[in-house]
């Protein structure tokens, strides 16, 4: 049986049938269905088109309907077209005709629409405490990390210290971000369809604001075309998936990097690794790559809702019944990911020898620079002294702490007449203090402004996140 049956003289072919169906996709919000059917059944008592006798036993046989989606003992039907039609057909075996009612001044265009809005305004909250607990992770794996510094890259190319605790914060912030989007999203996922109608509006007497107060729901649409059409919500969310997918494959990348031999900054433990079915020597980071992997398949479901949605002329269009999977795929995606990448990084084992190792000195020409600076020597000047002593020391294959004080004298003296003013010494700005500037803790000591490395600038991170 479908709903609109009576206009046909011969049925639909079987293959369409299947074509048109959704229940497969949208079964899934079963209980927002009877929940704004509930909503929508007292809004026709409220404006006397339901009797008090109809509309209990509507309610009552809801109420039915929605245990037996909770226990699992709905069963579905193959004349199922879709939830809506499911929902009504059982309805209409429980309490007979009067079922036939419920559908008054309503259509599956605002209905399908109120649902949709419904199951995400939900699901929101649970997807925000994953990413939540995987900040937790972050945030006790940066306070585990002391004092620990490890080389920070820019085009992955060493290039100046960092604490580790500074590397594993800079994820929460991002997700951070994410949250704040899902937040923000919630304002526009928040407004009514119902009582929309199929595209004009209801013409019976529903209060649609006393409806949407009893859904949860911050405001009403204001104009029924744009609401049974408006799938913004969904093309956002999906920008919000791709969004943080596309941090989480960041945050995996370096994860798959830092746990190869070259780097060895981080071992998997032997529960988030996998092995190899030739190689028995390898231990892989699967799940990381995995996240690398599906942050492609979150970016092409927003482009390929965005694509469905582009044209599409006003109101509902079939079209728009595609809406749906690519939110229950993207969510379900990262439902999936969300705990295990928190639960691998809390069982990562670090190795601080290895990331101190790995920084070299010539991390410090910065520092350098800055110390000639501090001097007098104008930037631009100091950087390219420093330039000079990487290719010296590059040259004579020393270390930058190696080259003697009179080498580093010889290049400060290359400084042009006007700046020569400005240095204290004769010999030029270069003193037997420059070899602290090799120090990589000193020189992360003196990023101390706020959001900078310093270990006390990252303990007030660690505040702030916290809220202490
Ligand atoms: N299954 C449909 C969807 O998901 C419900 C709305 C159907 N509306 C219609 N006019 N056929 O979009």
């Amino acid at each position: 049986m479908t709903l609109w049956g009576s206009r046909f003289t011969q049925s639909l072919d079987s293959r369409a049938w299947t074509l048109n169906a959704s229940l497969p996709v949208d079964r899934r919000m079963a209980l927002q269905d009877v929940e704004g059917s509930r909503a929508w059944a007292d809004a026709l008592h409220r404006a006397g088109i339901l009797s008090d006798e109809e509309h209990a036993s509507i309610s009552l046989g809801l109420d039915t309907i929605r245990k037996e989606f909770a226990s699992g003992e709905f069963i579905f039907q193959p004349s199922d077209e879709d939830i809506h039609t499911a929902v009504e057909r059982r309805l209409n075996e429980l309490i007979g005709s009067a079922a036939g009612k419920l559908h008054t001044g309503r259509s599956r265009n605002d209905q399908v629409a109120t649902d949709f809005r419904l199951w995400m305004l939900q699901t929101i909250p649970e997807l925000d405490a994953a990413v939540a607990n995987l900040q937790s992770a972050l945030v006790e794996r940066a306070e585990e990390a002391g004092e620990t510094l490890m080389p920070g890259y820019t085009h992955l190319q060493r290039a100046q210290p960092v604490p580790l605790a500074h590397w594993w914060l800079s994820h929460y912030w991002s997700l951070q971000r994410d949250r704040a989007r899902l937040k923000d999203l919630t304002v526009r996922v928040s407004v009514l369809p119902l009582g929309s109608g199929a595209l004009a509006g209801t013409p019976f007497n529903i209060d649609r604001l006393a409806l949407a107060e009893s859904l949860g729901f911050a405001q009403v649409s204001q104009n029924s075309m744009d609401a049974v059409s408006d799938r913004d919500f969904a093309a956002e969310y999906l920008f919000c998936a791709a969004m943080l997918g596309i941090h989480l494959s960041k945050l995996a990348e370096q994860v798959v990097l830092y746990t190869s031999a070259e780097f060895g900054f981080f071992e998997l433990s032997d529960a988030f690794s996998t092995g190899s079915s030739l190689m028995p020597q390898k231990k892989n980071a699967d799940v990381f790559e995995l996240t690398r992997g599906k942050a492609g398949t979150l970016l092409g479901l927003l482009t390929g809702l965005l694509a469905t949605l582009k044209g599409l002329p006003s109101a509902y269009d079939k079209d728009l019944q595609e809406d749906k999977a690519p939110v229950f795929q993207a969510t379900d995606t990262l439902l999936a990911i969300l705990p295990v990448i928190a639960e691998a990084l809390r069982t990562l084992t670090s190795k601080p020898e290895r990331m101190r190792a790995a920084i070299d000195s010539t991390m410090m020409a910065t520092d350098l620079a800055d110390y000639l600076v501090r001097k007098g020597v104008p930037f631009r000047e100091a950087h390219a002294i420093a330039g000079k002593a990487v290719r010296l020391a590059e040259e004579k294959q020393v270390k930058l702490e190696e080259l003697p004080l009179e080498a580093y004298q010889a290049l400060g003296g290359a400084l042009p007449k006007e700046h020569r003013d400005n240095v204290s010494e004769s010999k030029g700005p270069f003193e037997a203090d420059v070899y602290e500037v090799f120090d990589p803790l000193r020189s992360v000591e003196r990023r101390n402004a706020i959001g900078g490395a310093s270990l006390q600038s990252v303990k007030n991170q660690i505040q702030n996140i916290k809220g202490v």
